[in-house]
């Protein structure tokens, strides 16, 4: 038997802010946005709307997705960095919330890189048979530290969700072979300030996304004895397309074989990848039995990829 994801689900919150309506309070233009990140859009969630609010919403569909009941459910991991308080945990407020109540349950901090941490967790878990069901949930309300007098950071994030359910599958599909990584050293590159707003070098978070994208996505490749050739899909994290576009070159795909929903939702951190799986399964670009590079990098600085051959 494999381990792999058998549901997935989805939330992003009602409100849709394009780069022009941003315009009215950020100093920026849509053109600039457009073209140095290939952002268009992204979702803010309401005043009374946190962060666990919408890890609810993602982590119900993934139920359903999963036909489990949430008594299944063994653990919950919630991949965030702008969780609702310090604690009880985002987690431990999901579980309560779907009745979760045979579940253990805690929040990872990886920033960007949380679901690919998140995901590899609960793989050991299933994979040494403690656990059956693991829900997994990437989750951020990214709009609560921004600093909308600062152009550098205000303009690039928004707020989502997005859950998997990791149990056994088919032999023959499921997580072949994963790579993570950190470098402490970095952390001063990407941070939550004393008046807790993102602050970042760009363009040295830039310079290190770059390289480590690629370096990961080819180890992964390497760890699960493929070749570059035998990748189908590649779903990175949505940070900025021209960073996307760089890990892609590297794996030698074309555009059609990596996930682009960076337009729509911009980066939403820990939710990101997990979007785009989401979308590109519902919308039939991948199908059962491809197999999928998962890459993220961000804060800590951090990084992670997943070679994951999709299908239960
Ligand atoms: O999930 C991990 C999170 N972080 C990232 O992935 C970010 C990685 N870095 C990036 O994506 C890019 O570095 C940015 C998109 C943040 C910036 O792009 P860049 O091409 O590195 O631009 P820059 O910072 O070098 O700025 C170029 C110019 C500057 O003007 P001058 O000095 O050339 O006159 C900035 O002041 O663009 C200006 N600028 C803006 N203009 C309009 C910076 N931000 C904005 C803005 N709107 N929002």
């Amino acid at each position: 038997m494999g381990v792999g994801i058998i549901g997935l689900g989805k939330y992003v919150p009602a409100k849709k802010v394009t780069n022009v309506e941003l315009e009215k309070f950020v100093d920026t233009d849509d053109e600039w946005i457009r073209t140095r990140t290939g952002i268009e859009a992204r979702h803010f969630a309401a005043d009374d709307e946190d962060t666990s609010d919408l890890a609810i919403h993602a982590a119900k569909e993934a139920l359903q997705q999963a036909a489990l009941s949430a008594e299944q459910i063994d653990m919950v991991i919630v991949a965030t960095v702008t969780p609702d308080q310090a604690f009880p945990s985002v987690a431990n407020i999901v579980q309560d919330a779907i009745g979760a109540k045979n579940a253990a349950s805690m929040d990872m901090s990886a920033a960007c890189t949380g679901f690919m941490y998140g995901l590899v967790t609960a793989q050991q878990f299933v994979q040494t048979g403690a656990y059956n069901n693991v829900l997994v949930i990437g989750v951020e309300k990214l709009s609560k530290v921004l600093d909308f007098e600062n152009r550098n950071t205000a303009v690039l994030f928004g707020d989502g969700a997005s859950a998997a359910i990791v149990s056994n599958v088919a032999e023959g599909r499921g997580f072949l072979a994963f790579d993570l990584g950190s470098d402490g050293s970095g952390g001063k590159h990407l941070f939550l300030n004393d008046q807790r707003h993102i602050e970042m070098n760009g363009r040295e978070v830039f310079k290190f996304a770059v390289r480590t994208m690629g370096e990961s996505a080819l180890r992964v490749i390497e760890k699960a004895g493929l070749q570059k050739e035998d990748v189908d899909y590649l779903i990175p994290h949505q940070a900025n397309i021209r960073i996307m576009d760089a890990a892609r070159t590297r794996l030698g795909l074309p555009e059609e074989k990596m996930s682009k929903t960076i337009h729509l939702y911009g980066n939403t951190s820990a939710a990101s990848i997990g979007l785009s799986l989401y979308d590109d399964v519902a919308s039939g670009k991948i199908k059962d039995g491809d197999k999928l590079v998962l890459v993220g990098f961000g804060g800590g600085l951090t990084w992670g990829a997943i070679l994951l051959i999709w299908g239960k």
